[in-house]
């Protein structure tokens, strides 16, 4: 699912065509912006798009629009490739723990819409981003994967999110393809990653 540019959409699917995620399958983009450009990849690539203007429609009655098409296409995990949109306890209930995320810090510090901006003027002087299983609450769940990089002097938005988005590309399908191969095992909010 995607509102906007699709990098990290994109970045999974160059993962799966190279052969480094051979359990995953990707089965449909889920975007709830007209105009996002993660829409232009899933042409580029042939993959099913729906859209689901979430604007005039509330969340429970968009979620179950989501659900729908979920079930239609058989998908068994959802990743939220920069989907900026708050989703309702019935869709998170519906798939527990098969719902990732990816976010630009390093959860908990600096959750929520601009996380580069926060750790830009809380002074951090490192960040990255946090591949997480989703719950209730925001940018909250059992944390999967990290990668940190440095916060260097004058650094801008811009920047820091550029660095950030290079790890971001990298962590996210391997994350999947971890999922997908069954490797991951949660206790509590402890991930642990079992080796082959
Ligand atoms: C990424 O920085 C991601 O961490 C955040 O939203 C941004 C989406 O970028 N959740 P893109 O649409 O994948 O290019």
């Amino acid at each position: 699912m995607a509102s906007g540019r699709g990098s990290n959409f994109q970045a999974i699917i160059e993962s799966v065509n190279r052969g480094e995620a051979p359990d995953v399958e990707i089965a449909q983009l889920v975007v709830n912006k007209s105009n996002a450009h993660a829409i232009k990849i899933a042409e580029k690539y042939n993959i099913k798009c729906s859209y689901i203007g979430s604007s005039e429609i509330s969340r429970e009655n968009f979620d179950k629009k989501v659900i729908e098409i979920m079930e239609e296409s058989k998908v068994e995990i959802i990743v939220l490739a920069g989907f900026m949109r708050i989703l309702s306890p019935l869709f998170i209930k519906k798939y527990k723990n098969r719902i990732l995320n990816i976010h630009p810090s390093l959860l908990p510090s600096f959750p929520g819409a601009s996380a580069h901006k926060d750790a830009l003027r809380y002074g951090a002087k490192i960040s990255g981003c946090t591949v997480h299983l989703v719950d209730e609450n925001v940018d909250s769940g059992p944390i999967i994967m990290q990668a940190s990089v440095e916060i260097v002097e004058n650094e801008t938005e811009e920047s820091l999110s550029e660095k950030i988005l290079f790890h971001e590309h990298k962590l996210l399908p391997k994350a999947l393809q971890l999922i997908c191969s069954n490797k991951v095992s949660l206790q509590g909010r402890q991930v642990t990653i079992n080796p082959d």
